[in-house]
């Protein structure tokens, strides 16, 4: 049976990143989107298209319930969830209930990433490989656990993970006992990840540190049928050669050349179809996007975590290289038409997503400084992404760490690298800054 669209769609884009102005751009492309609702969405993505694509800076991605009810105002005929704080908080529910086809797993197949130890609990019955792991609920647990790992397993490092969702800031890496009873005393005592978010350290995840390569995969899934994405690679430290504090992604590259033919299917087979029908099993089917966090060890795949939702900045390779169109896609993974759907990549070409940070990120960054050169970039072949910008007066000024995306497709990561770093070098504000080495693998 073929996928059935309607001729004009109204769709409902959640988040206002990087990530969701490239779902935006996406979506542009098919003339059956007839307008585009973004909650909050920013100013930037309308730059050209402001007849189709509206923003609603006075509802932003957390408020789960007043976006329902908005889709439902406007009509809206498909809802993409960005960030998983919407899922978390029952967004994609609410919708369902209104029966508006809606991208994104339900709150409580959610938990596989609001959750580090629903996560895991399902790897173990699933048999889905992973590093070992114990679970503590309290710190005098997690100290006996470590001392353990430290003392009697010889460990030369171990990962502490805090429960629940805690920005991306709940994981911390220990070379030594020291530094992991300084870990526990942060998550789950009185350290500043406890104080910030005070629910996420109540259990901790001790893990087993894992040497390897790391790399993105991710998947759209109407519950049963699968279809999977290029594999990218996200370069998550803040300065070149990896160096530097950990960040949300400073740029990501791909299809990564490292990844064969044979380590997708071992993660198919082993990895996302053993959690997509374990989800199943336990009556609470996935729908949405799932994106699985590998370590490869020794041609061997980890499930290191999963996401619920597009990495950011993955997403922003990955999308330009979708031949195909975006918006059927959503509508096969929202309405269950995953059977029929055989989305075309660009077999030939390769992406790269370049992160302009601010002096001070992964600080919070200096807001309103002006940004120059958006236009004459935007005139090269890249996309400029509006990631954390705000519209002051005729131009746009910075609003976030991470300001803007400039991404490029192109034959080889020469090419692409060219493109991004060529358009990059046009736009400037006071510590503008980014790596230099993003696509060099
Ligand atoms: P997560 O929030 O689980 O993605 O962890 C953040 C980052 O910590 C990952 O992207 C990895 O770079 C690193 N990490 C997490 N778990 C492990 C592990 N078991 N071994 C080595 N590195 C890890
Ligand atoms: N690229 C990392 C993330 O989206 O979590």
């Amino acid at each position: 049976m073929a996928l059935v669209i309607p001729n004009e769609v109204k769709v409902g884009v959640v988040g206002g990143g990087g990530r969701e102005a490239a779902m935006v751009e996406a979506l542009l492309g098919d003339k059956r989107v007839k307008r585009i609702d973004c909650f909050p969405g920013r100013e930037g993505y309308r730059i050209g298209h402001e007849d189709r694509v509206q923003c609603h800076p006075d509802i932003p991605a957390s408020y789960a319930s007043k976006i329902a009810f908005r889709s439902r105002d406007l009509e809206l005929g498909l809802v993409i969830a960005g960030p998983e704080i919407f899922l978390a908080n029952g967004g994609a529910d609410k919708l369902r209930e209104f029966r508006i086809p809606v991208v994104g797993p339900s709150k409580v197949a959610a938990q596989l990433e609001t959750s580090k130890v629903y996560a895991k609990r399902l790897f173990l019955s699933q048999g889905v490989p992973t590093p070992a792991f114990e679970i503590a609920n309290n710190p005098e647990s997690a100290i006996q656990i470590v001392n353990r790992w430290f003392e009697g397993k010889k460990v030369d490092a171990l990962v502490l993970k805090a429960d629940g969702l805690a920005d991306g800031k709940g994981v911390i890496i220990a070379h030594s006992l020291d530094q992991a009873m300084a870990g526990i005393n942060n998550i789950m005592v009185d350290g500043l990840i406890h104080k910030t978010y005070p629910d996420a350290g109540s259990f901790l995840v001790v893990e087993e540190f894992l040497e390897g390569h790391e790399a993105s995969f991710t998947v759209w899934t109407d519950g049963t049928n699968i279809c999977d994405a290029p594999v990218f690679v996200d370069h998550k430290a803040a300065f070149n050669g990896n160096q530097g504090p950990n960040t949300g992604g400073m740029g990501s590259y791909g299809p990564d050349p490292q990844f064969t033919p044979e380590l997708r299917d071992k993660v198919m087979a082993r990895i996302v179809r053993p959690i997509i029908e374990g989800m199943r099993a336990e009556g609470h089917p996935f729908q949405g996007v799932l994106y699985v966090g590998l370590m490869i060890v020794k041609g061997e795949p980890y499930a290191l975590e999963v996401n619920v939702r597009l990495g950011d900045p993955e997403a922003q390779g990955i999308l330009p290289l979708l031949k195909s169109s975006f918006l059927e896609l959503m509508w096969a993974c929202a309405t269950g038409g995953m059977d029929v759907m055989r989305p075309e990549w660009y077999s030939d070409k390769v992406a790269i997503c370049l992160v302009l940070a601010s002096k001070e990120y992964p600080d919070p960054g200096q807001k309103g400084l002006w940004i120059q050169g958006l236009g004459k970039a935007s005139q090269l072949p890249v996309q400029i992404l509006h990631a954390g910008t705000k519209k002051d007066g005729n131009g746009f000024v910075t609003d976030g760490g991470r300001v803007v995306n400039v991404v490029a497709v192109g034959r080889d990561f020469g090419e692409a690298r060219g493109r991004v770093y060529g358009a990059a070098k046009e736009i400037r504000w006071p510590g503008v800054r980014c790596r230099t080495d993003i696509g060099k693998g």
